[in-house]
């Protein structure tokens, strides 16, 4: 029986004119998770929240059964994360910055370097090592935050929008990257528009409108339960009717 890596208990934070209530899901080992939903729905406020960067007014977050705002480190460690905003850091060269992600995150060296390589020419980055991030193009500057999540060992991988600004070959690559990661018996949670990917890779939907979970369930489910061919088509329904 697969165990949860990512519990999200009933989180609630308050945003002034914004407010999530009262999320809850889970992503299990070997699952992928999509949060769909439309824009301001408040995906990138749970992730954020997920990650550590916001503490929730009331809930939980628990990677592996451990709290993540009252044991931040010891809960982040199983935990890594592609945020929607470009990395900061712009003097730094890319090889430079992929190998300090890995020091921080314990990575063993020789552990880095093969790894750095692999994923360097996995997503077509050999020709940036020495280019600086900030002059970097938004897809290639996405690739080189796609491959530093990747360098630590992790139970949870979250990513928000990850195929943005990604061309065509990446977010083809990015796939096979999360369904091996999925076989190898980790937990994926991503959000994102792109409902082709959404019904290619997800396990399960997390639906969300308006700070809230309106629907948990698999991609087939939605596409059956509203006389669909297509996620596409079944979301869109779905959310006019809520609106
Ligand atoms: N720091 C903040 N203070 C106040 N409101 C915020 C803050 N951050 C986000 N919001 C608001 O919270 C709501 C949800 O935003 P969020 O970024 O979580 O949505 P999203 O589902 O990720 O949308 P998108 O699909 O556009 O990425 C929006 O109305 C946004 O304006
Ligand atoms: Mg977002």
């Amino acid at each position: 029986m697969e165990e949860p890596v990512l519990d999200v208990i009933n989180v609630c934070k308050n945003l002034g004119k914004f407010s999530l209530r009262g999320i809850s899901f889970s992503v299990q080992e070997g699952q992928i998770v999509a949060l769909v939903g439309p824009n301001g729905a408040g995906k990138t406020t749970t992730i954020r929240v997920i990650v550590g960067l916001l503490r929730p007014d009331r809930g939980y977050v628990k990677v592996r059964g451990i709290d993540v705002h009252s044991r931040r480190c010891e809960a982040l460690r199983y935990l890594t994360y592609v945020p929607d905003t470009p990395i900061m850091y712009g003097e730094l060269k890319v090889l430079t910055y992929l190998r300090l992600v890995a020091e921080v995150r314990k990575v063993p060296k020789h552990v880095a370097e093969v790894r750095i390589q692999e994923l360097v020419e996995r997503f077509e980055l050999k020709n940036y090592l020495n280019r600086k991030l900030a002059e970097l193009s938004r897809g290639t500057l996405q690739k080189v935050a796609i491959v530093s999540a990747l360098l630590p060992d992790f139970d949870i991988i979250v990513l928000d929008e990850p195929f943005n600004n990604l061309d065509p070959v990446a977010q083809y690559e990015l796939k096979e990257v999360l369904k091996e990661i999925r076989k190898r018996g980790k937990g994926i949670l991503l959000s994102s528009h792109i409902m082709g990917h959404v019904e290619d890779l997800a396990d399960k939907v997390v639906l969300m409108y308006d700070g809230r979970v309106v629907l948990t369930t698999t991609p087939e489910e939605i596409v059956r339960k509203t006389g669909s061919t297509k996620l596409e088509d079944a979301l869109v329904r779905i959310l006019r009717e809520a609106s």
